[in-house]
């Protein structure tokens, strides 16, 4: 059973010692990152990285984040990269919520890559997990703290939930994350390409790279069959274990339809949660309805989405209706493909 160690109130680096300790001794901790908390293993120790996989029930073909505290870093894990396009998403995004792909060097265990010649790294912008990896001495390999195939977890909360009896030494609890969506992977083993969307967007990244693709997965939903670059990302994923439905639309049509949908539901029995903006949710009084945030934030929908999913699983409820707004920005882009993936496609668009 894992300890919880309670990094939110009077943080000091001494509480960190016997997690990072727990980390070079090959055993599990969870901590803390901007974007959401991850499950960690020594990134060298492939026994220890099995392990992750073990607990969390994780498909083997899945490849692992390197997560580092400083740049030197890099030149132990990864070879042969355009130092000046790094030097470039660096000094931009680091830390911060963009994993990149490099081509990995031969200490890298094949565990942590799934048998893939490339390797993901981030620098986490956050200070609890920034001095774990420092204290550890060496970069740590993790994944999200959920079960396989659940919501990311975005409070310490919810790995609790997921991971208290596993075989994991500490839990860190460093508050919510700030972010509360996992980071944008970008590949640069070929033509810099976005792999998983995330807050680090389309944009912010053609304006400091000039030239950015998009894994084409990403771009046409609707053609499922396309296999994503990303080996996670063609996984059910992000799920609560309520089946949802997306409603995509203008203001007016949209609301219609959500109200239209759960009428049907609620005469079918069938307990209705309404996942909402502030600005609509007046309209849906008579459904159990949690606010996702203002329909002119991203930022705040981006925070809220995993906790509301599981919120909604402590609620009772039977279906989840989401709306969800014509957004067809690239802002947008990780938040809907969240969303969208969590109801398995399931999407009217109004
Ligand atoms: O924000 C995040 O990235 C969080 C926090 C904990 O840092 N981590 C995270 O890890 O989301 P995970 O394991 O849940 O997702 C990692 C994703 C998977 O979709 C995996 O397939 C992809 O990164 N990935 C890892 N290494 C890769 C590689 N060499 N090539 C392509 N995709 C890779
Ligand atoms: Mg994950």
């Amino acid at each position: 059973m894992a300890v919880i160690i309670n990094a939110k109130d009077n943080y000091d680096l001494d509480i960190l010692k016997p997690a990072a300790q727990s980390i070079q001794n090959g055993r599990i901790v969870a901590f803390p990152t901007e974007t959401v908390y991850g499950l960690g293993a020594d990134g060298f120790n492939e026994k220890a990285v099995s392990k992750i996989f073990e607990i969390k029930g994780r498909p083997q073909d899945n490849p692992l984040i390197l997560h580092i505290s400083s740049i030197e870093m890099i030149y132990d894990i990864a070879m042969d990269y355009d130092k000046e396009i790094i030097r470039i998403l660096i000094e931009n995004f680091w830390p911060g919520p963009l994993t990149i792909i490099l081509r990995k060097k031969s200490i890298v265990p094949d565990k942590v890559t799934a048998g893939l010649k490339s390797v993901g790294i981030r620098m986490p912008a956050n200070k609890i997990a920034l001095d774990l990896i420092a204290l550890a001495q060496r970069p740590i390999a993790a994944p999200s703290a959920n079960l396989s195939g659940r919501p990311s977890p975005t409070k310490a909360e919810h790995v609790i939930e997921d991971l208290i009896d596993k075989d994991v030494d500490y839990i860190i609890d460093g508050g919510s994350c700030n972010v509360g969506l996992e980071s944008t992977i970008v590949d640069l083993t070929n033509k810099p390409t976005i792999l998983r969307p995330g807050a680090i967007t389309y944009e912010m990244l053609k304006e400091v790279l000039g030239e950015i693709y998009i894994d084409e997965s990403l771009l046409n939903y609707k053609q499922k069959i396309l296999i994503p670059k990303a080996p996670g990302m063609k996984y059910k994923h992000y799920a609560p274990n309520i089946p949802v439905i997306v409603v995509k639309g203008k203001v007016k049509k949209r609301v219609s339809k959500v109200k239209q949908l759960a009428e049907y539901y609620k005469n079918e029995n069938k307990r209705v949660g309404i996942l909402s903006f502030y600005e609509t949710s007046f309209n849906f009084k008579d459904y159990k309805t949690l606010i996702i945030g203002s329909v002119f934030s991203i930022e705040e929908c981006m925070k809220n989405l995993f906790s509301s999913f599981r919120l909604f699983e402590k609620m009772d409820i039977d279906i989840i209706i989401c709306e969800w707004n014509n957004n067809n920005g690239f802002e947008a882009l990780a938040l809907e493909n969240r969303l969208f993936k969590a109801a398995s496609y399931n999407i009217y668009e109004v």
